[in-house]
């Protein structure tokens, strides 16, 4: 299949998005665990739109328009240089003629309301309402009043997720930047392992896997392929390095991606990874290395009481290492880590976005670590040297697509079917742009 540049490149489609797109579909938020108290907040700004998340009761989160219905003012302000408010409040007050209002979003207190003459009701008064439901624990939220719910519309991944117990997971660090390209660029930098090789070349060192890509009606999963004769669980990001000694490799993959990659591992894995020298003879055949150093390090995280889910091995082999949740999220799963990445529109022009980076580990109640949004360059060493190396590709794309020379990306089929997929959903939604046959 090939797919034209108009998704990326046009400026009307991406004023098109707005409507037809990002008013209609689910979108991931934050995480649940932002919103730990009642009356504790969230912003989300998509484009002109500003949603404000509140937990409204122990039980329960409302999302509202972030706009006063007196004047319009913007209700809650995002503080300069972030991409979002996150704190707590008993009311909300609008800093232009105070207005207030309560955390159901009803407004009450109007200064000289008496004016009015009693023509304000609670209709004209209250914040404008939009659903809010949680999976996985993350927050989404929709602004079509007659979305399909979130779980139909997260399925299959949703059920091929659950297993991983996702919601026990907390932030380790959480980045973000604007990137000078598109939002689907900056996905599908990561949708895919065929870059691998060419990309990140140093991680050819520890054993080169085929990859695979499937699609999963509106979204899409990753993962790679099994080295024969190896435990399934080799599918999912638990990889013994290839070498003469699988066990020296493995220790050196684990320390290469803790150092600079920082994610798709635990501290937990790493410093269990360094001892499999000593506590397995040489000659161990890898399958056995990754079984033992597997078990090792969940019972040194049980000894920490943190508890890895149990997920049956063909389980994990078929859920892959990612999922791409339509439209803009992707979730690279693991039993104890996980590394989400999203992007999104950066005002109207189709050659920037917001991009952000996530990654998750599993904690003894009470020590999560404590973690804010970090925007940091591209050029910012807290990148580490491994996502740079993505990085680098995004605004090259960008500026390739955009040359009279280029006809259309020709996504791989077998590895790189997670953006057919998307640009194929994307259509329906659209109306244009879907993926065409090369014959
Ligand atoms: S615009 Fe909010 S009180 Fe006037
Ligand atoms: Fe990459």
């Amino acid at each position: 299949m090939t797919v034209g540049v108009e998704a990326y490149t046009s400026e009307a489609y991406a004023r098109a998005e707005r409507e037809r797109l990002w008013s209609k579909v689910w979108q991931q938020v934050g995480r649940v665990e932002e919103l730990p108290r009642v009356g504790s907040f969230m912003t989300y700004d998509i484009l002109e739109d500003s949603i404000l998340v509140v937990r409204s009761d122990k039980d329960r989160l409302r999302a509202f328009h972030n706009v006063c219905p007196h004047r319009g003012r913007r209700l809650v302000d995002c503080p300069s240089g972030q991409k979002q408010a996150c704190s707590r409040r008993k009311l909300f007050v609008c800093g232009f003629h105070g207005w207030r209002f309560d955390l159901n979003g009803q407004c009450v207190h109007i200064p000289e309301e008496q004016d009015w003459q009693g023509a304000l009701t609670p209709d004209h008064t209250g914040l404008g309402e939009l659903k809010v439901d949680t999976w996985g624990g993350w927050v989404w939220i929709n602004m079509d009043p007659d979305c399909e719910p979130l779980r139909e519309y997260l399925e299959p991944a949703a059920s091929m997720l659950e297993p991983f117990e996702l919601h026990n997971m907390r932030f380790r660090w959480r980045r973000w930047v604007i990137f000078d390209c598109n939002w689907k660029v900056a996905l599908e930098a990561f949708n895919e392992s065929y870059h691998l090789p060419t990309t990140h070349p140093e991680f050819m060192r520890y054993g080169a896997f085929g990859g695979w890509s499937k699609a999963q009606g509106k979204h899409s999963n990753i993962g790679f392929d099994a080295p024969k004769g190896m435990d399934e669980n080799q599918k999912a990001k638990l990889r013994v390095g290839s070498g003469p000694d699988p066990r020296v490799s493995t220790a050196e993959l684990q320390e290469f991606t803790w150092k600079h990659a920082n994610t798709s591992t635990t501290e937990t894995l790493v410093k269990a990874a360094r001892r499999l020298v000593d506590e397995l003879p040489e000659g161990t055949p890898a399958d056995q290395v990754l079984k033992h150093w597997h078990e090792s390090a969940r019972r040194d995280d049980e000894q920490r009481g943190v508890v890895w889910p149990t997920v049956d091995a063909e389980h994990v082999g078929k859920s892959g290492t990612a999922w791409q949740i339509f439209p803009n999220f992707q979730i690279g799963h693991a039993v104890n880590n996980a590394l989400c990445y999203s992007a999104r529109p950066y005002g109207y022009d189709p050659n920037k976005c917001i991009f952000e980076a996530a990654v998750y580990g599993l904690y003894p109640e009470g020590q999560e670590p404590k973690t804010e949004w970090l925007y940091t360059p591209i050029d910012d060493p807290g990148w580490g040297t491994v996502l740079p190396q993505d990085f680098s590709n995004m605004a090259a794309v960008q500026q390739g697509m955009r040359s009279r020379g280029f006809r259309g990306t020709k996504p791989n089929p077998s590895r790189e079917s997670s953006t057919t997929n998307l640009h194929r959903n994307l259509a329906q939604y659209m109306g244009t742009g879907a993926p065409k046959n090369l014959r």
